[in-house]
């Protein structure tokens, strides 16, 4: 009997011990939470870095909130954003569980959803010396300046007919020409069957990419995701983006293939596979993921960019007369009809211009999420090992502390006031991201978006369609990894006459 009192005794004393140790945990202020939901049923799927920057504004520029078990936490200031991305960098440079990302990336063998392994850090490193380095991107310039020509002759065909553009789909159609002729060596058709099964494959990549899994956040109710018919979906999808890229390898080791101008990125990568250089294994799966991550990352941001900006510009339309008036001075100073990738370093006010698209709309505007792998403390609260970590990043670009006490009104001129660049050392400013797991393709990026923008601020006016005024232009984003302008941008070209 005393056995049993005593023993009694002393699991009520570890359980106190456990419960007080729990109690003792100060996570970063947020909501009230439900049990067993958490915060699900406040979150907003539109918009969602509007809605988290006004709870921002209610609970700080740290918060936390719940989704069934699972620590969320949201940093929205410059300050905490360094403490987090450069001083505790290594413990977030991992990423969080989900299930689609999980299966799309073959088992997280890609770089952006890698754990943070030695593989990951030499695949890191291979990307930052070959596979996005300066050189390589330079090798690909002809490829972008001569998709960007093909773009304004659509356009000029349009101007001719009074008729107007969307810019939304031509842009997407720009990158995706030149991600296909980047990485594979491919030139499609653009209104061909190849480059609308290509669409069709990265639409749905994408969309599983972007969803909420139950089984993520409440694994007892993992079946419903079978019910809701998302395991099949992802499934499908999988099976679609495996056969086309297994194709694409395929083809490159074909003995008979002509080989492309310029070594394409996946010649890069087979040559890897081929030489094994890395202390792990580098697979086929790795490969196969990194190619994903190129495909995904290369064609929906460069895009979403240029349509913020044209949309931000009709709305503004001073800084439109003096981007145009920059850029046509230039080129017709130079007598040249077409802005290259070289001419940008000499067009001060259109840098900026860039720039300020990339504050007021960082195109992955909430950074992709890392987790903490190990107990810290940030600001004073505590954050357990486990928790997924998002930084607003378009919440750090209103930060008044920063940017002073206008941050939703679009002024180029911040940027030739003050010396701030993406490079991911400047806090206040991070489109790429910072640290450890910083955007690896940003010069590629950029190098994407300046052409097309550049070009049609020198090559025409663009009129909304009739009728609508720039204050009802829509700026509700699509849920994605890159938030598009879920409704596209038509605006009708005029030609300018030289
Ligand atoms: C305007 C264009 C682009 C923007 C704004 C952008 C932005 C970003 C951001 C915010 C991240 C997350 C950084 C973080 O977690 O801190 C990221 C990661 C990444 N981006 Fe980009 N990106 C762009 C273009 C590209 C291109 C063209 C490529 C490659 C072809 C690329 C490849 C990647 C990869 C592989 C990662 C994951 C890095 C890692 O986890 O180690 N991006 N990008």
């Amino acid at each position: 009997m005393e056995d049993i009192i005593i023993g009694v005794v002393a699991l009520a004393a570890i359980l106190f011990f456990f419960l007080s140790q729990k109690s003792k945990t100060k996570l970063p202020p947020g909501p009230r939470r439900l049990p067993l939901i958490g915060n699900l049923h406040q979150l907003s799927q539109l918009n969602p870095q509007r809605f988290f920057y006004g709870w921002a504004k209610k609970y700080g520029p740290i918060l936390s909130y719940k989704i069934g078990s699972r620590t969320m936490v949201v940093i929205s200031s410059a300050e905490l954003t360094k403490e987090l991305l450069k001083t505790q960098d290594v413990n977030f440079a991992d990423r969080p569980p989900h299930r689609g990302h999980e299966l799309m990336t073959y088992g997280r063998s890609d770089m952006a959803m890698n754990h943070y392994t030695p593989l990951y850090r030499e695949m890191r490193k291979m990307g930052m010396n070959h596979l996005f380095s300066p050189t390589r991107v330079a090798t690909f310039n002809h490829v972008r300046e001569d998709e960007a020509r093909k773009m304004m002759a659509k356009i000029e065909k349009a101007a001719e007919r009074s008729e107007p553009v969307d810019i939304s789909e031509l842009m997407l159609t720009f990158t995706n020409s030149v991600v296909c002729r980047q990485a594979f060596g491919k030139k499609y058709n653009e209104d061909g069957e190849e480059m609308k099964r290509f669409i069709k494959i990265l639409y749905g990549t994408q969309s599983v990419l972007g969803k909420i899994f139950f089984s993520d956040f409440f694994p007892f109710f993992g079946f419903l995701d079978n019910w809701t018919g998302l395991t099949a979906y992802m499934m499908e999808c999988f099976e679609r983006q495996d056969t086309y890229i297994q194709e694409i390898i395929d083809e490159t080791i074909d003995p008979n293939r002509v080989k492309p101008e310029t070594e394409s990125m996946i010649d890069l990568l087979m040559g890897i596979y081929k030489d094994q250089p890395f202390a792990s294994k580098f697979t086929l799966e790795n490969v196969k993921g990194m190619i994903l991550n190129i495909v995904v990352a290369g064609t929906d941001t460069a895009a979403a960019a240029v349509v913020w900006g044209m949309t931000y510009l009709m709305k503004y339309p001073q800084v439109m007369k003096k981007a145009q008036a920059e850029v046509r001075e230039y080129a017709r100073e130079k007598g040249s009809t077409f802005i290259t990738e070289d001419d940008v370093k000499n067009l001060p006010y259109f840098r900026a211009l860039v720039k300020e698209t990339l504050r007021i709309e960082p195109v992955i505007p909430l950074l992709i999420p890392r987790v903490c792998i190990q107990d810290t403390k940030i600001a004073g609260y505590d954050i357990p090992a486990g928790t997924t970590v998002n930084v607003n990043a378009w919440a750090v670009s209103r930060d008044e502390k920063e940017w002073g006490p206008n941050p939703d009104e679009f002024r180029p001129e911040r940027f030739l006031d003050k010396d701030v660049d993406f490079k991911g050392t400047d806090y206040e400013f991070i489109p790429f991201g910072s640290g450890r797991r910083m955007c690896p393709g940003m010069r590629l990026g950029a190098a994407m978006l300046e052409v097309p923008f550049a070009n049609l601020l020198l090559k025409f006016d663009f009129k909304l369609p009739a009728g609508m005024k720039a204050e009802e232009i829509n700026m509700d984003v699509m849920t994605g990894l890159a938030m598009h302008k879920s409704v596209h941008l038509k605006l009708v070209p005029t030609k300018v006459s030289k």
